[in-house]
C-alpha cells in the first residue's frame, strides 16, 4: 500500500512556483498578488485563510487579508462585502482573490460568487469558470479537484480508462472533479460515477471503483466493505472532531475509515497531509496563472 504524501508533493510544487516567481522578478514581471476576504470568525475558515496567506509567503507572492466583522448581534451588511469585491475587481495590483466560504447564513453565497470578476476568480467558483471547465476551455479550475488530479499525476496514478467513483456532489469538489476526469486528455479520460445521499446500494457502486473519491463530509463513512481490493482511495474529508487530548481540542477526520480501508488499497491519501495541502497549492497555481494572464 502506497501512502500518497500530499504534504511533500505540495512542498515540491511550492518550491517550483517560488522559482518561477524569482524568474518573473528577474524579467521585470509582476509578483503575483492574492487577496482573501474573511467574514466573521468561523474556526475552520480562520485556519484555511491563515494557511493560504502562509503559502503565498512560501511562493514569494504578495497577499492581502481583508477581515470583515460579522457576529449574530451585528451581522455584516452584505452591501459592504459587495463593495469590497467591487474594489478588488478594479484593483490593478490584485491578480486574483477569494471570498472564504462558508459565509454567514444571511449572506447570499451565490450572489457573492457571481460578483467576482471571472478573470480574478482563482477559486474557479464563478459560473463562467465552471461553464468553461465543463466544455474544456481554459479557465480557473476549482482548487480541490485540480489538487487531486495533480496529486494522482505526480504519483504515477493513471486515470485514463479507469472507473472513478466519487461520493459527494458538492459544487466545490464532487461536480467539478467529475467534469475534469471525464474530459478527453492524458490526466482524465476516466469513466466517472457520482454518488450522493440519494444513491441506493452505494457500496455496490463504490466496490466497482479503480479510484474511489470520498468527498461527502461524513467522518469515517467509507468502510472496508465499500472498497475493492487494490483500489486507489482519495479522502477529501476534513471534519473537525472533538479530541480532548489535542491542544486545539479537535482533530481532523477524513471520510474514510483509514485503519480498515488502507490495507485493501494500492494507494491512499491520509487526513491530514493528503488532499488538503494540494488544495492550497492549486490556489497558488491559479494565482500564478492569473498574474501570467495579465502580463
Ligand atoms: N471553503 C472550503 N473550501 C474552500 C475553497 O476552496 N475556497 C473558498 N473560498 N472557500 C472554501
Amino acid at each position: 500500500m502506497q501512502l500518497i504524501d500530499g504534504k511533500a508533493t505540495a512542498a515540491q510544487i511550492k518550491a517550483e512556483i517560488a522559482q518561477e516567481v524569482e524568474r518573473r522578478k528577474a524579467e521585470g514581471l509582476k509578483v503575483p498578488h492574492l487577496a482573501a476576504i474573511l467574514v466573521g470568525h468561523d474556526g475552520g475558515s480562520e485556519t484555511y485563510v491563515a494557511n493560504k496567506v502562509k503559502a503565498c509567503a512560501e511562493c514569494g507572492f504578495t497577499s492581502t487579508l481583508i477581515r470583515l466583522e460579522s457576529t449574530p448581534e451585528q451581522p455584516l451588511d452584505p452591501a459592504v462585502l459587495m463593495s469590497e469585491i467591487d474594489r478588488l475587481n478594479r484593483d490593478a495590483d490584485v491578480d486574483g482573490f477569494i471570498v472564504q466560504l462558508p459565509l454567514p447564513r444571511h449572506i447570499d453565497e451565490q450572489a457573492v460568487i457571481e460578483a467576482i470578476d471571472p478573470a480574478k476568480d482563482v477559486d474557479g467558483f464563478h459560473p463562467v469558470n465552471v461553464g468553461r471547465q465543463s466544455v474544456g476551455l481554459p479557465c480557473f479550475h476549482s482548487a480541490t479537484p485540480a489538487g487531486i488530479v495533480e496529486l494522482l499525476r505526480r504519483h504515477g496514478i493513471v486515470t485514463a480508462g479507469k472507473r472513478v467513483v466519487i461520493v459527494g456532489r458538492s459544487n466545490i469538489v464532487g461536480k467539478p472533479l467529475a467534469a475534469m476526469l471525464m474530459q478527453k486528455g492524458p490526466q482524465a479520460d476516466a469513466t466517472v460515477t457520482v454518488c450522493h445521499s440519494a444513491t441506493p446500494e452505494l457500496a455496490s457502486l463504490t466496490c466497482q471503483a479503480d479510484i474511489l473519491v470520498a468527498a461527502l463530509g461524513r467522518p469515517g463513512f467509507v468502510t472496508a466493505d465499500m472498497v475493492a481490493d487494490g483500489a486507489v482511495v482519495v479522502d477529501v474529508g476534513t471534519t473537525r472532531v472533538p479530541d480532548a487530548s489535542r491542544k486545539s481540542g479537535f482533530r481532523l477526520c477524513g471520510d474514510v475509515d483509514f485503519d480498515t480501508v488502507a490495507p485493501k488499497c494500492s494507494a491512499i491519501t491520509p487526513v491530514p497531509g493528503g488532499v488538503g495541502p494540494m488544495t492550497i497549492v492549486s490556489l497558488m497555481l491559479n494565482t500564478l496563472q492569473a498574474a501570467k494572464n495579465r502580463d
